[in-house]
């Protein structure tokens, strides 16, 4: 079987390079071995959001009779097979939603597995060959990767591919790692009553965070009853009933708990390169800004490379690759690539951390506090501020941080903004509607410049 473009891999980067190509009118094969939509759409992004948006109902209900509303039996309890029946149902919508966009585009789906067997010629489940005359992108994702800690093998010790699939409510949870996924997963499941208790290796939590993120975080968990140790280190885990696990280590008291979660970072998953000897570096496929692997015609766009473990990252590499493989040229900027912590509140970063962004050179620093805005305080949220950093003496923005309520929505203008080159004042002679959230990004960035008129001038 032939083809133009062969695609392996159907999640963020593999789905979305192969509508790029086929957009750009080549004849595009795609194969997966599992679902469309790969980690994000089935196990991760999006399951994750169906749950955390359960968790804000929960907060909001238990918030609701200070806000004079009066719920007559205010108990909440959590029907956890319908909780997942839910999530299933947005993740099935979803999947038809990739189906239907990859038929439009006449690409070729193919379920199975695909392992290379030279640069342009993929064998799939052991039998058949596709050959691809133009490229071959491997977008084969990533996977949980497991610390190599005794114990880890227990049933009850789980990952996130399979947290959000349990049916029966964990009595207590032991989160291993205060990432992006142990912090999420940590108050999505405190708020569903369970006792949570995090365990972190670095210092504080969520460490590639800029400083003041993480600490205001670290507070929002403790008022949560989130328990969190920080400095400390799981040496094994160990059962002395059949649901009860024994967790230890250094830093850490003698910790219990049903379940244990482990969240201390994802592996690539490079198993479609077989034999192929694709340059690697610290265990991912070294790649260049157009995708491009160490083997001509074989590009490597998302996790599988390790630049950007996040899915609108992938999604943007996938197209990169397939826009160098039709011969065209377009390099990967991962400057202005968003992040985000979702919880309540919500953390969101793009550009340099204050401490990066002051080892460069002479900075402006402007913040502008949640419990300021209209519109924050009329949704109960008074948590949190956004941080705008820019140069001296240009004002360039070089780092915008929030944390608090929407961040991942508001973290997309200054992304936006920063991608175009706008420097702090053009920020701060913007005009936002009023009452909303985003007035925080263009107060913020006036603070940085001494012209804020919603802060008293001592601030400063
Ligand atoms: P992560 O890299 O975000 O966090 C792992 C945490 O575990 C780190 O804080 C690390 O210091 C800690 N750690 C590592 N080994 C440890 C040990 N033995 N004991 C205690 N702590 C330990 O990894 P995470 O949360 O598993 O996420 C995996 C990847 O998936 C990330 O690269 C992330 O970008 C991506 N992802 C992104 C999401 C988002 O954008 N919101 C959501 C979920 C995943």
């Amino acid at each position: 079987m032939h083809t133009d473009i062969l695609v392996i891999g159907a999640g963020p980067a593999g789905y979305v390079a192969a509508l790029k190509a086929a957009q750009a009118g080549a004849r595009v094969t795609l194969i997966e071995r599992r679902e469309l939509g790969g980690t994000c759409l089935n196990r991760g992004c999006i399951p994750s959001k169906t749950y955390l948006h359960n968790a804000e109902i929960i907060d909001s209900l238990n918030r609701a009779a200070e806000r004079g509303i009066r719920i007559a039996d205010p108990t909440c309890t959590i029907d956890l097979p319908q909780v997942v029946a839910a999530k299933n149902q947005v993740v099935r919508t979803l999947m038809g939603g990739i189906r239907t966009l990859l038929k439009s585009r006449a690409v070729e789906v193919i379920h199975g597995t695909a392992v290379l067997e030279s640069p342009r010629e993929v064998r799939v489940d052991g039998t058949h060959l596709v050959t691809a005359s133009r490229a071959v992108i491997v977008a084969g994702g990533s996977r949980p990767s497991l610390p190599p800690i005794p114990g880890v093998d227990h049933p009850h010790v789980l990952t996130s591919d399979e947290l959000l699939d349990l049916t029966r409510m964990p009595d207590s949870l032991v989160i291993i790692g205060a990432g992006v996924v142990g912090l999420e997963m940590a108050q999505i499941f405190r708020s569903y009553g369970v006792p949570v208790t995090l365990v972190e290796a670095a210092p504080r939590v969520a460490p590639f965070l800029d400083a003041e993120l993480s600490r205001t975080l670290a507070r929002s968990l403790a008022n949560r009853g989130i328990v969190c140790h920080t400095g400390a280190t799981v040496s094994r885990i160990t059962t002395d009933a059949p649901d009860r696990l024994r967790v230890a280590g250094e830093g850490i008291p003698d910790l219990t708990a049903s379940h244990v979660l482990i969240a201390t970072g994802r592996q690539p998953d490079l198993t479609a390169f077989g034999t192929l000897p694709v340059r690697q570096e610290r265990g991912f496929v070294q790649v260049n800004d157009s995708m491009q692997t160490s083997v001509p015609g074989v590009y490597a766009p998302g996790d599988a490379n390790g630049r950007s473990m996040l899915a609108h990252a992938a999604s943007r590499m996938g197209e990169i690759a397939v826009e160098n493989a039709l011969g065209g040229r377009r390099a990967l900027d991962g400057r202005f690539v968003p992040g985000c912590i979702y919880g309540m509140p919500e953390a969101a970063w793009v550009g340099l951390t204050e401490e990066q962004a002051r080892a460069r050179g002479e900075i402006v620093v402007g913040r502008f506090p949640f419990a300021a805005n209209g519109r924050a305080l009329c949704g109960g949220h008074s948590t949190g501020f956004v941080k705008v950093l820019a140069g001296k003496p240009h004002h360039e923005l070089l780092g915008v941080h929030i944390v608090g309520p929407q961040a991942s929505e508001l973290i997309n203008e200054a992304a936006a903004l920063m991608a175009m080159e706008i420097t702090a004042d053009e920020l701060a002679d913007t005009v936002q509607a009023h009452p909303t959230l985003s007035e925080t990004l263009m107060e913020a960035a006036a603070a940085a410049l001494g012209r804020c008129l919603h802060l008293p001038p001592a601030t400063r």
